[in-house]
This record gives C-alpha cells, structure tokens and sequence, in this order.
C-alpha cells in the first residue's frame, strides 16, 4: 500500500468521487508505486518460409490487388501484439504480385521499407522515379511519398514490407491516400534516395567481415542516407548482417524490437533462454528487452537482414544495450 493515510482518510472514497466527477484523477488513490513498469506482451516469434511460402503463392486465388485491399500481402502476425503486427512498432508482410499485375498508386503516412526475396521484373515508382528491384535490393516509400509497385516479368514476385505504421497508429495519425490513376507517370525523381542495391550492401558487408566482427552482432553494417548519414528511416534502421562459421554473438539486451529475415545460411537464436533455430526465408521477432544471442550452423556464414526500431528508441533518448 503506497498510500500514507491522514486522520481525513475516512473520507477518500468521497473525495475519489468529487474528482472523478472533475475529470480528475489522483494516482495515490490506488496501489503501488507511481510509474508502474509495463512488461512486453511482445513474443519471441519465428515466421517459417516453408509455411509462408506456399500460403502466399495460393493468395491469389482468392484476391487480385487494387483499390480497397490495395496491396496482396500476407502479415506476420505476433501472437503478443493484438493489433496483428510483427513487434509493437514493425509490421512485416510478404507481398506477392503475379507476372503484369500492379499494385496501384497510393500514399500514405506511414513510412516503409521493401527488402526484394524473389523473382525478376519488379519495380516501385516512387515520386514518378521508377525502380527496378532484385533479390535483395532495398527501397524506401518515405511517409506520404506516391507509390506503386508492378511486376513486368514473366514470373511472380515477391518481397518482404516494412512499415512503421503500429507507431503511426499509436500517434493517431494512420492515413492514406489513393492517386487517381492506377500508376504514375514514371520520369520524376524521388525526394531523397529511396534505393539501396543488394550489390553496394553486400560488398559493404564483405569489406566489414575482413575487420573485427561486433561482439554482439558479429559483422553488420547498417543502411544509411547518403546525405545525412542517418538512418534511412526516423523510425526504422535496416541492417545486413553476416554471422561468420564458429562466431557465436554475446547475449545482450536492447530496448528496441527487431525483425530479422534469413537470406541465406542457418543457424540459431537463443531469446530469453529458448532456441529458434532458423533457415533461408525464415523469420524471427526479438522483443524489446529481450536477452538474445544468434550462431550460424553447419559450416558456411548465415546472412541476415532486419528491420529495428533503434532510431526510433534513439531519438527518444531511449535506446539502451546491456552486454
Ligand atoms: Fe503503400
Ligand atoms: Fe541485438
């Protein structure tokens, strides 16, 4: 009981009353200490490739992408996030477009990030700036930027989404908007640089991995605007990451949440004191302030790509690490 009672306690539920009918509250009137510490319902989640998969290339028997549901995609849900989403600040689909289809132009507060798994012939245009995306390509659809995404090849598409929009929602600020047309005249240019190729990434990865790895990350570079230097979202950093053979990372703790995507290689994560252990296409949530280290297994280097909140926990002068 927090509560240090005067001899006019007697008359507390009376007076709770009168401040209730103010519109007023006054936390000493209940239990416990002031600022009460919220545990994440957040889980430790790991998304299997060989179920997605299948389950995404059946979608379209059932939906074709256009005005309404806007984009075929399939969330990965976290079971401790009641809003359906990957951690409570990341949402992460998988988003699949058969050979001529296009998702239609839109915009909207959000802001989101594609990493490229599969198939040729993709592209978003951002802004009338037309990019074409291959596997492990990353683009940016920056907050409130036009967009629409096609597949001019002969087979489908598919890649991973990474939006911001939980945070958005808690701001009270989710909003779009739909272009009038289908697409956009392609022949402008994005605001900022919205493309990253898999090619400068990995050989950036590459020349790391011949220095010391991170203790905790082991080799990981993360992608950063060229112009400012910061991370290519104010709410969501993107790291690739190589976990070479015999490299097991240092168990750490850190207050944001993170998504990971397997690229290639296997291996395993400890979260909390439970083993997911991971292959290509897999995926893993890590909840904020949970204590996880990651392995790669049978001999070749595992290679990662993630979405984490850190910008986000930074800018709030939030984002702690504990080794
Ligand atoms: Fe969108
Ligand atoms: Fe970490």
């Amino acid at each position: 009981m927090a509560i240090q009672l005067t001899e006019r306690a007697t008359g507390l539920d009376e007076y709770s009353a009168s401040l209730q009918a103010a519109g007023l509250d006054a936390p000493w009137t209940r239990p416990g200490p002031l600022i009460q510490e919220k545990a994440s319902k957040v889980e430790a989640h790991a998304w299997r490739w060989a179920q997605i998969e299948p389950l995404v290339r059946q979608s379209p028997e059932f939906m074709t992408p256009g005005r309404g549901a806007e984009r075929r995609i399939v969330r990965l849900d976290n079971p401790g996030v009641p809003e359906r989403t990957s951690t409570h600040t990341i949402s992460t689909a998988v988003q699949y477009l058969l050979s001529g289809e296009v998702a239609p132009a839109h915009r909207h507060t959000p802001n989101a990030v594609r990493f490229m798994l599969h198939g040729e012939g993709a592209y978003t245009t951002v802004e009338g700036e037309k990019c074409v995306m291959r596997r492990g390509d990353v683009l940016l659809t920056p907050s409130m930027t036009w967009h629409d995404h096609g597949n001019e090849g002969r087979e489908p598409v598919m890649w991973t989404d990474g939006l911001d929009s939980p945070v958005v929602r808690y701001l009270e600020n989710l909003y779009m908007e739909t272009y009038p047309a289908e697409r956009q005249p392609v022949g402008g240019q994005a605001p900022r640089r919205v493309f990253f190729p898999w090619a400068d990434a990995y050989a950036a990865l590459l020349e790391r991995a011949r220095g010391q790895g991170d203790p905790f990350d082991d080799v990981i570079v993360e992608y950063l605007d060229p112009v400012t230097g910061r991370s290519i979202l104010p709410t969501l950093g993107c790291y690739l990451q190589m976990l070479r053979p015999g490299v097991k990372t240092r168990a750490h703790r850190e207050t944001s949440s993170a998504v990971y995507h397997v690229v290639e290689g296997r291996g395993a994560s400890v979260i909390d004191g439970v083993r997911y252990d991971w292959g290509p296409g897999d995926f893993l949530a890590v909840p904020p302030r949970a204590l996880h280290a990651h392995a790669a297994e049978g001999g070749a280097p595992a290679i990662l790509f993630s979405f984490q909140d850190v910008p986000l926990l930074t800018g709030l002068g939030l984002y702690r690490m504990e080794g």
